[in-house]
């Protein structure tokens, strides 16, 4: 069985190719471009995918030593997303499942995030937690089966990915700002608290802290206009540790409430080092089993989207071809 994933939702052009259920290749191509707009223009996102998406798909063929007479089925990413990004990849897929006569499945985004954990050992055993944390999404989520996901909570503002990008973009971090606030912060102390939002359940919410952050330094600013640059290492610190506590206290909560004691992460932001090292020190406190995926797969990439369309494929789960991608996909829609 060769099964063709891709992935076109955001700002990364990705293909990959499994074999019976393993990965063979893996391509991402992401859009740099970004940056130069401070955050990701949509119409530019989707026009890098129409360029990016052939060469992408040849090069994962080409590493997986396969042609496109030999797929078994197209698997591609549906929602939730940027439907401009989502119709290139969508699209693709689907034209060329039509010409080769074979299956399409559509793979929803964010149960892929949380798939992405079956690639490579260690794998979670069913039912576990898994606490999705992207761009823009983020969700704690009971997954019972490769099919079966419960969605316990999730914000009702702004995404975890998005309070680092924006308060990064504060501290006139480039953009996406989580990466460098993860580097800075790793060489600071986290001295400062800002407000965080108290929120019933498990949902999450990021924007009172944003506007925190940003009145404290409005105000240090105006007593010091080099306060950023002064102590840029301990504000990332302090940004990061605010944000990753928030996170693992709805995670505790969720694992005490369910019971379970498997823990996932998963998205982009589960790349945060300061995440990884405070879910270790957790685990270790209470008992939890957790997983992390690999680097690779926890950030946008096409590996994820293959693992969940071969769980789909397994079940005889496949899309019709006159389906749209959907920008809004959710989980009781899916
Ligand atoms: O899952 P992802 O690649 O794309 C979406 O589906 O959104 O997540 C991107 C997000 C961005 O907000 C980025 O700043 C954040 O993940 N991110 C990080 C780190 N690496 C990526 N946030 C904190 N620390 C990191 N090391
Ligand atoms: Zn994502």
């Amino acid at each position: 069985m060769i099964l063709l994933a891709i992935e076109s939702s955001c700002d990364d052009t990705g293909a990959a190719v499994f074999r019976d259920g393993e990965l063979v290749s893996n391509v991402v191509q992401s859009q740099l471009i970004h940056t130069a707009y401070g955050g990701v223009v949509p119409e530019v996102a989707s026009r890098q995918h129409l360029k990016a998406i052939l060469p992408v798909v040849q090069e994962a063929l080409h590493q997986a030593n396969a042609r496109p007479k030999d797929l078994t089925a197209i698997a591609a990413t549906r929602g939730p997303g940027l439907m401009g990004a989502l119709m290139v990849g969508y699209g693709f897929g689907k034209a060329l499942a039509a010409s080769l006569e074979i299956p399409l499945i559509n793979v929803d985004h964010m149960k892929a995030h949380i798939l992405a954990h079956f690639i490579e050992d260690p794998k979670p055993a069913f039912p576990f937690i898994c606490l999705t944390v992207s761009g823009g999404h983020t969700q704690l989520v009971r997954v019972n089966s490769p099919s079966d996901f419960e969605l316990l909570g999730s914000t009702i503002d702004d995404a975890a990915g998005e309070a680092f990008d924006k308060t990064g973009k504060l501290l006139d971090l480039p953009y996406p700002a989580g990466p460098h606030i993860d580097r800075l912060g790793r060489q600071g102390s986290a001295q400062y608290s800002f407000s965080k939002a108290q929120v019933d359940g498990l949902d999450f919410s990021f924007s009172g802290f944003k506007t925190s952050v940003l009145y404290f330094l409005q105000k240090r600013r105006s007593e010091d206009a080099d306060f950023v640059k002064k102590n840029l290492e301990d504000l990332c610190a302090s940004i990061q540790d605010n944000i990753v506590s928030v996170l693992l206290a709805k995670l505790k909560t969720a694992a005490e409430a369910s019971g379970l004691t498997r823990l996932a992460v998963a998205g982009g932001v589960s790349a945060n080092s300061h995440l990884r090292s405070e879910l270790k020190k957790m685990a270790e406190a209470n008992g939890f089993e957790t997983f992390i995926p690999k680097l690779a797969y926890c950030t946008d990439n096409a590996a994820m989207i293959g693992m969940a369309g071969y769980f789909k494929w397994l079940d005889g789960d496949t899309a019709p071809l006159d389906q749209a991608p959907d920008p809004r996909l959710r989980y009781a829609t899916s």
